[in-house]
């Protein structure tokens, strides 16, 4: 007999071994965490690849691809850190700048830092919300993508994120959305968090509706 046709697994094994890939899936997605603090080292060149294509895999209305990702490691982040001081100072000019310096800490927060853009589009029935939820969507493939590698993520904004300032530092176009940045690392703690609430608390069905 042929050794190629010998070769072939029984369908029941291909079966086991699809619903052990199933299960590796959903072991996976479920027991996502964002990790925070983060360490080295992070992802290379090629799972950074990969994390961005899994971010491109969003739902997009009307394929408007929304997504701007700046990608910021390395040196640049000594860069960042003196940008976060000078946008902080410009903010608040009454206070001196020492008052800022500990802002530096946060472009060193994580081996690599992705700030989250969304180019948003004028387009009749696809309102910016959708845009921005496309590139949330994004972002969350990235968070998934990051934990299905072995490393950490974590999405944070705040005052520094929703300054204009910032937005132009990054060379993001003045009608592009800043949705903050993502942190991506080696999770220096695997403790776990809290569980997350009862799927009852969030999640109901509709039967019709009651009131005719
Ligand atoms: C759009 C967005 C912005 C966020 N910004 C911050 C932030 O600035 N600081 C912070 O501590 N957490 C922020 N978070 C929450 C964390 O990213 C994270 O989701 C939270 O700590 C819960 O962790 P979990 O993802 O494991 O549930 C933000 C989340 C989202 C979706």
């Amino acid at each position: 007999m042929d050794a190629a046709v010998t070769a072939m697994p029984e369908p029941t094994a291909l079966a086991d071994r699809e619903e052990t890939g199933r299960q590796a899936f959903f072991d996976t997605l479920l027991s996502r965490q964002s990790a925070w603090p983060l360490t080295g080292p992070g992802p290379s060149d090629a799972e950074l690849d990969l994390i961005f294509d899994a971010a491109l895999r969003a739902p997009d209305h009307g394929r408007l691809s929304p997504w701007r990702f700046v990608c910021i490691r390395g040196e640049a982040r000594s860069e960042l850190a003196e940008v976060l001081v000078d946008i902080a100072a410009a903010r608040e000019p009454e206070k001196p700048r020492s008052a800022h310096e500990h802002r530096r800490q946060r472009a060193f927060a994580a081996p690599v830092i992705v700030a989250l853009g969304a180019a948003v589009a004028p387009r009749a029935g696809i309102p910016e919300m959708e845009q921005l939820l496309s590139v949330g969507a994004a972002t969350m493939n990235m968070l998934n993508a990051i934990h299905a590698l072995g490393y950490g993520g974590f999405w944070a904004t705040g005052a520094d994120a929703y300054d204009p300032l910032l937005q132009s530092a990054l060379d993001f176009e003045p009608t592009d959305r800043l949705l903050g940045f993502l942190f991506i690392g080696t999770p220096k703690s695997q403790e776990r968090s809290a569980l997350r609430p009862p799927r009852a608390n969030h999640v109901r069905e509709w039967f019709g509706r009651t009131s005719i």
